[in-house]
């Protein structure tokens, strides 16, 4: 084969192309230059392009953690890239390489049919394996860190390919390092080590009450069907009703905060942090504050599940960011305590 066959197709540009599809609050949505990238080679000359003209730029994966207004400026990058492959196994490790287009459930489903357990927690969580890194996607006991080998990325600024080994990418609650440079890093790879020995995770309460009293230990296939099923209860289907998850952080706070917030409030929601302060249920929060199952206009809070914001139909980044506007003044008055918004805004 020779170089020019070689070469990656140019990626597909669409001019105004509507994104309501690929943004799962379902905002009628417009992006000025689309570019649907397929291969991590495409990336350095539509980059260059943009850095030429001074565009405007962002990259969007499965659009599962973003709020998006009427109009993306510029260029998006949607990213696409796919393909999985095992590129190492040795006696302790499987490492698994996959494209950041691909859907990240997808990803987990595949692993469990492959007999490859440990990401079983992590099912079900919307969005695609190149962003599951950036916010550091977690849920059930689990977080998608604990499982990253090197990720590998286009560097704007130094404008080449670099591969960063776990160490490096500063993994924290719902944060790592591309998320505290953003507009530096382009995700395309990601690399999984998943341990050969496996070990159920079950110390999360919603799901340990799902195998309490059981004899044997649940299989890696139980707990994602379990997992599966809580999810599906509890958070709506983004292909029903537009929503992005949790809409704010857990709020983690100094252990002397926590114990004055408990005097007051006795009946407080809260987890020991692996930073030794404490995490604070945002959701039993807004609860309290009343405001679970409330509708302003076209958007509310989720009926089972205070923590999501939701799209019934015609909202806009204008309603969701007033709505969490007088949530986060509510909470803030009554507790003290400052909600983070979770979504990246654009
Ligand atoms: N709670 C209420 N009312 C509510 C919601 C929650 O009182 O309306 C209280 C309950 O006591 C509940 C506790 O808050 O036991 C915690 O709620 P939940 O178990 O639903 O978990 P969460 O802290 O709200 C986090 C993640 C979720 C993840 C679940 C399960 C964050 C921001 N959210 O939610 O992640 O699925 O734990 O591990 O850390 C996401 O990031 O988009 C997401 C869905």
């Amino acid at each position: 084969m020779n170089s020019a066959q070689n070469a990656p197709t140019s990626p597909k540009l669409t001019p105004n192309m509507a994104l309501k599809y690929r943004n799962t609050f379902g905002f009628e949505v417009c992006a000025e230059s689309a570019y649907e990238i397929t291969a991590a080679e495409q990336i350095p000359k539509v980059m260059q392009q943009i850095a030429e003209q001074k565009l405007p730029w962002r990259v969007l994966g499965g659009g599962s953690n973003v709020i998006l207004p009427k109009v993306l400026p510029g260029v998006t990058l949607l990213m696409n890239i796919p393909g999985q492959e095992i590129t190492r196994s040795d006696e302790s490790n499987t490492v698994i390489t996959v494209g950041a287009g691909v859907n990240w459930h997808d990803f987990v489903s595949w692993t469990i049919e492959q007999q490859l357990p440990g990401l079983e927690n992590l099912a079900l969580i919307p969005g695609t394996v190149g962003a599951a890194p950036i916010q550091n996607i977690g849920a059930y006991g689990a977080e998608v860190a604990d499982f990253i080998d090197s990720i590998e990325a286009f560097d704007t600024a130094a404008h080449a390919f670099v591969t960063l080994p776990k160490a490096a990418c500063q993994f924290a609650y719902r944060d790592s390092y591309f998320k505290q440079n953003p507009h530096r890093f382009i995700v395309t790879k990601v690399a999984f080590k998943i341990p050969k020995a496996w070990e159920p995770r079950l110390q999360y309460a919603d799901l340990a009450r799902q195998f309490a009293g059981a004899d044997t230990k649940p299989t890696a296939q139980q707990i994602f069907t379990a997992v599966c099923n809580i999810r599906s209860q509890k958070l709506p289907d983004p292909k029903v009703i537009g929503n992005a998850g949790s809409f704010f952080q857990n709020p983690i706070v100094p252990d002397k905060q926590y114990l004055d917030l408990l005097q007051v409030h006795p009946q407080l929601v809260s987890y020991p942090d692996q930073t030794g302060m404490r995490k604070l249920a945002a959701g039993w929060l807004i609860d309290q504050c009343g405001f679970k199952g409330q509708t302003v206009g076209s958007v509310g809070v989720y009926k089972n599940q205070a923590l999501v914001l939701v799209n019934h139909g015609d909202g806009t980044a204008e309603d969701i960011l007033n709505l969490a506007k007088s949530i986060q003044d509510k909470v803030r008055e009554i507790y003290g305590v400052q909600l983070e918004i979770e979504p990246n805004i654009f």
